[in-house]
């Protein structure tokens, strides 16, 4: 007789356990990922086996999360603002914490207001379609410079039929010549390019080109903060987020650059995580 899913989850906890700090979690995402299970399925259906294909399939996902492969990439899906993502190996696994930056930006953003807002380096699409869905009168422009990852982006905006969100290709502003915006958020790269935190963990698959802005972290905030102001109108906001002891260095940037009413936000932990300012 096949072993049965419960018996299978508990051996594949096992295998995970020395892989990952999650291995029961991970373990059930997994099974019930290979055999189109909810959480409640998992339970009722505890005592039946899985087909050969559903085996086969598991065996080599857990081979993938021993290697320490994070389990949006072998799921392909990953939840950000209540929404299922797809993600893939081009596009950052969206954080829990960006949430903070949908919030701030919707703050400032009214809700029947018809504005343009981007999303500069949207990666899988997650602030831009947050976005466009809670303010659906509002244009959303997604800039990435990855093909790769607006491709994962337009499929996540055809998943949830959000039709005021175009994506646009190319470095920073320059897929926005011309374009005049209200708002502009952006979780851009931001980690130092020699933090050894880029060589462990989930973070080891990620794109570099998500991760990693020159010696400080700076480089992109400092590339977007000096060209926002040619596309902002009068009374747009800018809105980043950075890593929790970068509070200080963007405000002093953004305060060189002229921005005024500059403000930034703890996150759950009080740690400051997005800082905001105006023209
Ligand atoms: C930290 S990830 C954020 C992804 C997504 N916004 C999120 O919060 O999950 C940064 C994104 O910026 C993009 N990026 C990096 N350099 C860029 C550049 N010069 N111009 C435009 N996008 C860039 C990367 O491809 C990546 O998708």
């Amino acid at each position: 007789m096949p072993p049965r899913v419960s018996e299978i989850l508990q051996t594949a906890q096992n295998e995970l356990q020395a892989a990952s700090p999650t291995p029961r979690v991970d373990a059930e995402v997994l099974v019930m990922h290979v055999c189109r299970l909810d959480r409640g399925g998992l339970i009722t259906h505890g005592h039946r086996g899985l087909t050969d294909d559903q085996q086969f399939r598991l065996e080599k996902l857990l081979a993938r999360r021993r290697q320490g492969e994070p389990i949006a990439y072998l799921t392909g899906v990953r939840e950000f603002w209540s929404l299922e993502f797809n993600v893939s190996r081009a596009t950052l696994i969206p954080r829990p914490e960006t949430e903070l930056l949908v919030e701030k930006t919707l703050a400032s953003v009214p809700r029947d207001a018809a504005w343009t807002i981007a999303d500069l380096g949207t990666g899988c699409g997650a602030i831009a379609l947050a976005l466009a869905k809670e303010r659906p009168r509002c244009r959303i422009i997604a800039t990435d410079i990855s093909p790769a990852a607006l491709e994962v982006a337009r499929s996540n905006a055809v998943k949830h039929g959000l039709t005021n969100v175009e994506f646009r290709e190319g470095n920073w502003f320059e897929p926005l010549a011309g374009t005049k915006l209200d708002m502009i958020a952006s979780n851009p790269p931001y980690v130092r390019a020699n933090d050894p935190h880029l060589e462990q963990g989930d973070v080891r698959f990620e794109p570099g080109q998500s991760l990693a802005a020159g010696p400080e972290g700076l480089d992109a905030i400092r590339d977007i903060a000096l060209s926002a102001r040619d596309h902002m109108n009068s009374a747009a906001g800018l809105l980043f987020e950075h890593g929790w002891d970068q509070a200080a260095l963007v405000a002093r940037l953004l305060h060189s650059l002229g921005y005024r009413n500059i403000v930034c936000y703890p996150d759950l932990d009080g740690r400051d995580r997005i800082t905001a300012c105006r023209l």
